[in-house]
């Protein structure tokens, strides 16, 4: 059959859509109530009667030069190619992978984008792989490539409605069906719906697909991600009747303690519609003729129901039947309401423990799976958290209905970032497409269909109007809409670059939390940030190793009422997997522009397995805190707002003995003492207790917390001196060897591997590197003092300009080589990474056993890890990060044992815990190296440190705080013991 492809409306400024049809409700029709009994969400979009889901193979044209596109293009006389829908591109091999953060792919030239032409020359100010400056890159052999998408559906009855929906494609879509141009539609991440009843026959029918690289609205689409295209999400078919049903509303109005149910239909045609209302305490039913395209409402008046929320989400089936089809959708009874600068659900205050969730896996790109939704969300509920911003488009659906069901408060973000507006001009003018009133048409439809698709989910608790575009004479349009239609308060931080501020909320991403404590104090100079609730919509870079810190922000959000919470940025890691199970990110992949490894920031890694960031935010995030207040009293803070304190049961323990089994009524957001009958303690030795943390109507264990009521280290006086032992030695160098044991090239060590969080900004920021400044390192002898039951070595160190002098003797006690280190910073001024002795075994010494922190732990993401006795192996001592870095430090470490079967080297802490760093390569070989296969083992390394300075957020936010800083003011010292056994 022949086509002639439009070859205008991809470009064409004022063509947004073409012949869609008007946005509605995501729901699911079955032929039958009795067909869809027993269907799980996940499952309901494939098994029922009325709909196909189109997914499979599909025949596949690629046009990498759009100009080889045949102006009369002929399925019958055209090679196609296999490739399954959905997918992507970038993942079936017609592109390569390519990352980009705040740039465009494109010259920025709104609204042109190229067409048949090469993509020319472009203009840049800033990227992770140029840095900031005035930049120009002219890509070889780059164009807007085309995509043709071949099947045929087939028609049983050709007098039935039959309506396409595609639930993503990138960037646009175009739908032809047997030689006929069926209409044309942008925004990726939205829903487009085409009614084929005019040009469907029965029997075999060709649907034909071109998808576009680019479109106009791919101006609208500068997210920070992998930039894919294709049909990325389900296509599914509707087969529909004249008495079916086209649209719902569910609208719920509060007065007085009661609510009202307003249900709205629009149908195909007319028909008469049995509604049902079922659930905790509410049964009523009513019927409503359906006239067609308007919608004809009926309700429920003096309804008592009980109201939804993330900790008991209560839904009620709404359940609608006509002659020909039913559906029941899922709905739920809250209120959200401002009042002043509180932001309150069903009438109370709450913490929203978000994160930012991207639609994405390292496998397919934006191609999720069912099953891969249900995991995120199933994670989501497993890590205390309770929030997701669907940063930044509206997610697949089933996403959100399981959000509904689960328990999860969704901020639904439009389509919609400018951000290349800011880094591709100069000087830079962000507002650039958004104060440009001419885009507005192309912004309100993009919230107009966020809002109709998604408008009856109670998790929805807020609209986003996008992600970074400046401000707002375009976004103002889209609140004026969604405020016609919505009464849920607006969020769009992009607001606060310009005189707007906010909206309904204010919003930030990334401030240090001093900024948090001024909000709440009233004592910010910007007064938008008082007078309403205040959001952090993006908090706590989980890049590489990280988040740190993150404890100092929930210390202001519990303390103040108008804070009310935030979503860390983000949930996953980005990155593409290779069947020989290896991760590439930004640069990988030849591409022409490119952001790095800045994809790599979540607190899970691509295939969601959990980082220790994962695990400090879910002990941030816990719903039941514990405080020790002296003696057997021990303060409970309730963090929940729905949820009574005797719904968790809290496991007493100490030395993994129980003691105390008891759940505590304390009310929601609120705190009270209690006595605990404590066991004997005879006054000496460490003395801990964890209190496991049992949710009981979940089951599930939510933490593990550990309060230290006591601790006790050797103490040096305690010390028996005798002669250093015959295989103890300190060369010329000042380098000790013991037995196996030898001090690593680098004995002293003030640096670590640059984490992602040590690089303020992706490094584009040259003084911001102020933990790679300190590779520079250099030691210099002064002198070696030798005594019969000591040695002291005297060392000058120096870093570009700052200057040490570090004194280490090694003194012969009968409890093994007592090291004792002093740092005295004598000239300039900088906060020291780490300091530390580093130390070398070959790699037979690969069994460590050791008491400490039994998790990577660092000095501001610490409390996840409790201090327990571990047995592992080397290779356990350091984490997968995709782009290696610093990691698998233990913190508050008692002793560390490295052995090889036969012989032991024992580190134990004198006077204080110090941070243990095991690694199978030393800290230098891990400077270079940039994925996992770069990895090596050359020995094993144990580094014993007095201290490692704070994660932080440093990658996009503020480095850790001050109480996690060793400044150069001061002069550090530590000691330790070294044994071998
Ligand atoms: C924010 C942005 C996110 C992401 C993040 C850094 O500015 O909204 O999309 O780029 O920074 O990872």
């Amino acid at each position: 059959m022949k086509y002639v492809f439009n070859t205008e409306n991809y470009h064409r400024f004022d063509m947004i859509q073409d012949n869609v049809l008007p946005s509605r409700s995501y729901f699911i029709p079955y032929g039958s109530r009795e067909r869809m009994e027993g269907i799980a969400t996940p499952e309901k979009r494939y098994r029922s009667d009325k709909v196909e889901v189109l997914n499979g193979e599909w025949d596949f044209r690629f046009f990498r030069e759009p100009k080889e596109l045949p102006a009369v293009f002929d399925t019958d006389d055209t090679a196609f190619d296999r490739v399954r829908v959905p997918s992507c591109w970038q993942f079936t091999g017609y592109l390569k992978p390519f990352y980009l953060n705040s740039r465009y792919q494109f010259p920025f030239r709104p609204p042109v984008i190229p067409t048949v032409e090469k993509v020319g020359r472009i203009f840049f100010t800033m990227g992770a792989d140029a840095g900031l400056g005035l930049h120009r890159v002219t890509p070889e052999d780059e164009y807007n490539s085309v995509g043709v998408y071949r099947r045929f559906i087939h028609i049983a009855d050709a007098s039935k409605r039959t309506i396409i929906s595609f639930l993503g494609a990138a960037a646009c879509i175009e739908v032809y069906l047997n030689g006929s141009y069926v209409g044309y539609s942008e925004g990726s991440h939205n829903t487009c719906e085409f009614d084929l009843t005019p040009f469907i026959t029965e029997g075999a029918n060709e649907l034909v697909c071109a998808v576009r690289r680019w479109c106009t609205g791919s101006y609208l689409e500068c997210q920070d991600m992998f930039r894919n295209n294709g049909i990325f999400r389900d296509v599914l078919l509707f087969i529909c009747e004249k008495t079916d049903i086209f649209d719902i509303s569910f609208k719920t109005i509060y007065s007085n303690g009661r609510y009202r149910a307003e249900i709205g239909l629009k149908g195909f045609g007319e028909a008469s519609c049995r509604i049902a209302l079922k659930g905790p305490g509410v049964e009523k039913d009513a019927e409503l003729a359906i006239c067609g395209e308007r919608f004809n409402y009926a309700g429920f008046g003096d309804i008592e129901p009980t109201e939804w929320n993330a900790e008991y989400p209560v839904l009620y089936e709404l359940l609608l039947e006509t002659a020909s089809c039913a559906v029941v959708i899922k709905v739920g009874f809250r209120r959200v309401s401002i009042e002043g600068n509180l932001f309150k659900l069903n009438g109370r205050l709450l913490k929203l423990k978000g994160v930012n969730h991207h639609d994405a896996t390292p496998a397919a790109g934006y191609t999720m799976t069912a099953e891969e939704i249900v995991r995120d969300v199933e994670i989501c509920k497993e890590y205390n958290i309770d929030t997701i911003r669907t940063s930044h488009y509206p997610p697949d659906p089933l996403l959100t209905e399981l959000a509904d069901e689960k328990g999860i408060y969704i901020i639904d973000e439009a389509d919609i970032e400018t951000h290349g507006a800011q880094s591709m001009t100069f000087p830079p003018d962000f507002s650039r497409i958004s104060k440009d009133i001419r885009w507005a048409a192309h912004f309100v439809k993009r919230a107009e269909q966020m809002y109709e698709r998604d408008k009856n989910h109670p998790s929805v608790i807020m609209w986003s109007l996008g992600n970074e575009s400046g401000g707002y004479a375009c976004q103002d349009e889209m609140a004026a809409f969604l405020k016609s239609r919505s009464e849920l308060p607006l969020h769009y931080e992009g607001a606060v670059h310009s005189k707007k501020i906010a909206y309904d909320v204010a919003s930030q991403m990334y401030p240090p939390a001093s900024d948090l404590h001024r909000i709440a104090e009233g004592t910010h100079k910007q007064r938008a940030f008082l007078d309403r609730p205040y959001f952090l919509c993006e908090y706590a870079h989980a890049m590489g190793l990280g988040p740190g810190d993150v404890e100092s922000y929930w210390k202001e959000i519990y303390a103040y009422d108008n804070l009310m919470g935030g979503c860390v940025w983000e949930m996953n890691d980005h990155a593409v997997l290779h069947e020989d199970g290896s991760y590439t990110y930004g640069g990988d992949h030849g591409e022409y522009m490119h952001d790095g490894n800045f994809c790599v920031d979540g607190l899970f890694f691509p295939d969601r397995r959990p980082s220790s960031g994962a695990k400090y935010v879910r002990f941030v995030y816990r719903p039941i805190r514990v405080r020790h207040c002296g003696e057997d009293r021990f303060e409970i803070f309730n963090t929940t707002a729905f949820s009574d304190g005797d719904r968790y049961l809290l496991r007493f323990s100490s030395g993994g003995k129980l003691f105390c089994e008891e759940a505590y009524p304390v009310l929601p957001l609120s705190k009270k003492t209690f006595s605990v009958a404590l066991p004997e303690y005879d006054g000496e030795g460490d003395r801990f207790i964890d209190i496991e943390t049992v949710d009981t109507v979940t089951g599930r264990t939510v933490s593990v917390e550990q309060l230290i009521l006591n601790e006790s280290f050797r103490k040096i006086d305690g010390l028996k001196i005798k002669a250093l032992p015959e295989d103890f030695s300190v060369d010329g160098q000042g380098r000790i060897l013991y037995g196996n044991l030898a001090s690593a090239q680098e004995d002293t060590l003030l640096y670590r591997a640059a984490t992602d969080n040590d690089a303020l900004i992706m490094g584009m920021i040259p003084q911001a590197l102020h933990v790679q400044r300190f590779y520079r390192t250099k030691e210099k002898l002064v002198s070696i003092d030798r005594k019969s039951e000591s040695v002291e070595v005297r060392k000058e160190i120096s870093c570009g300009k700052l200057r040490f002098e570090e004194t280490t003797a090694y003194i012969g006690t009968e409890e093994g080589v007592l090291v004792r280190c002093v740092l005295r910073p004598v000239k300039g001024k900088a906060l020291l990474p780490r300091y530390g002795k580093a130390f070398r075994l070959d790699k037979a010494f690969d069994r460590v056993s050791y008491c400490g922190r039994s998790s990577e732990s660092y000095a501001d993401m610490k409390e996840h890890a409790p201090i327990a006795h571990v047995n592992c192996h080397v290779s356990d001592m350091t984490e997968p990060y995709i782009r290696p870095q610093e990691s698998g430090n233990r913190s508050d470490t008692r002793f560390a044992a490295i052995s090889n079967g036969s012989e032991t080297y024992i580190f134990e802490a004198v006077g204080r815990a110090f941070e243990l760093g095991i690694k199978p390569y030393s800290d230098r070989e891990l400077i270079p190296m940039r994925h996992m296969k770069d990895v090596i083992c050359s020995g094993t390394y144990a580094a014993v440190s007095m201290f490692q300075a704070g994660i932080g957020s440093g990658s996009c936010g503020p480095i850790a705080g001050d109480a996690y800083q060793y400044p150069m003011n001061q002069d550090y010292s530590f000691s330790f013991l070294i044994r071998k056994e």
